[in-house]
């Protein structure tokens, strides 16, 4: 890939945030972007000003939602330095979803190496906050003028950079979940398992509607028997067993395979836990919840991390989870995950990738 860096006007130059981060309001000076058209494949490289991209009114992302999105997050480690963390990971998530929805692959290193260089370039802006980060939004739009009904020709790449703080106004105190009896986010043989903004915008509908009610996430359940659970909000879930057995529902076609899951799958048995991958059932999870049997339970991804759930509603009742406190396993999960993502830990898996800008 030919990268052309542009220079930006010292004059429009944004200084970083120093706290007050909220989750995606800021933007960092510059952006990636590159085109794809089908003669001559991704061309046009660049990284230039954090600007807005002009488009017709007719471009077919705006009517048919021919999109996809990544979510990864540069960290600061104590040393200046910063870490990606499973960043080839993400960028074989992205070709998936690009996959499934008739776009154009891109080159996993391009990618990564695009990430790489636009991080090093925009480094002031990696947070020195305890549980602040950097976090990468890489996305995909179909760009063809045009209203029919078929998979665009052309397409724009481009990655942006917002500093974040917690991704919930809770921090990491629990979040009270809503479990929708009435809507479903993804069916089997849908685009659940893509990262494409129309699962996002189908669940906007009851996402807003339980606010209303106290609640600030959905659990949602399989489309298909309306029984099995799949995610929470935009993380996937993991219930605790006695203290010491995490269970996860198996990815089922219409959950997204998270990075954080994986990550968890392969940390926790290293920490003495037991993991298990399982089709579950509302219903018995609710009563194993009541009984004791679950003593914690916890939404994970990118940008929360590892969410502990307070209490859930379902059909007109209430269950409290373990006294809405944030059980030590979500604790311990936490900390040794972010120790690894910010290099305070060891990382035996290979999973960060530093970038030396100190
Ligand atoms: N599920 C959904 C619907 C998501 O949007 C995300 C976020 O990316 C996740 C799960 C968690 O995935 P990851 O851990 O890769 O961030
Ligand atoms: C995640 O990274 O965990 C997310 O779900 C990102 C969200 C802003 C879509």
């Amino acid at each position: 890939m030919d990268l052309e860096i542009h220079p930006l006007d010292p004059a429009s130059m944004k200084q970083p945030p120093v706290d007050d981060f909220g989750f995606g309001n800021l933007f960092s000076n510059r952006m990636f972007t590159q085109q794809f058209t089908a003669g001559q494949g991704w061309h046009d490289a660049k990284i230039g000003p954090y600007e807005p991209i002009s488009l017709w009114p007719s471009t077919a992302v705006f009517h048919y939602a021919q999109e996809i999105f990544e979510g990864t997050k540069a960290y600061r480690r104590a040393d200046g330095n910063v870490n990606l963390f499973r960043p080839w990971e993400n960028a074989r998530r992205f070709n998936e979803s690009a996959r499934r929805m008739v776009m154009p692959a891109v080159d996993e290193e391009d990618h990564v190496a695009a990430i790489v260089k636009l991080v090093e370039l925009e480094e002031a802006w990696v947070p020195n906050v305890p549980g602040a980060t950097l976090y990468i939004r890489p996305a995909m739009i179909a760009t063809d003028p045009a209203l029919g009904v078929h998979a665009s020709k052309t397409y724009l790449h481009f990655i942006i950079l917002s500093p974040v703080g917690a991704y919930f106004k809770e921090g990491f105190n629990p979040v009270p979940v809503f479990i929708s009896d009435e809507y479903r986010r993804a069916v089997k043989g849908g685009t659940g398992a893509a990262k494409t903004g129309g699962n996002y915008a189908s669940s906007l509908f009851v996402s807003e509607a339980v606010k209303s009610k106290g609640y600030s996430q959905v659990l949602w359940l399989d489309a298909i028997h309306g029984r099995y659970v799949e995610e929470v909000g935009a993380m996937n879930i993991c219930f605790v067993y006695g203290g010491q057995h995490i269970v996860t529902p198996k990815l089922s076609g219409s959950i997204l395979p998270g990075i954080t899951r994986k990550s968890l799958l392969t940390l926790a048995p290293d920490l003495g836990y037991e993991v298990s991958e399982e089709t579950i059932d509302v219903n018995d999870m609710l009563a194993d919840l009541k009984s004791g049997k679950i003593t914690e339970v916890f939404g994970c991804g990118t940008a929360a991390v590892i969410a502990p759930v307070g209490k859930f509603g379902y059909k007109d009742e209430e269950y409290l989870i373990n006294d809405y406190q944030p059980g030590p396993v979500s604790h311990r999960l936490y900390e040794e995950l972010t120790g690894i993502q910010d290099g305070r830990l060891p990382d035996p898996y290979g999973w960060t990738h530093t970038i030396e800008v100190a």
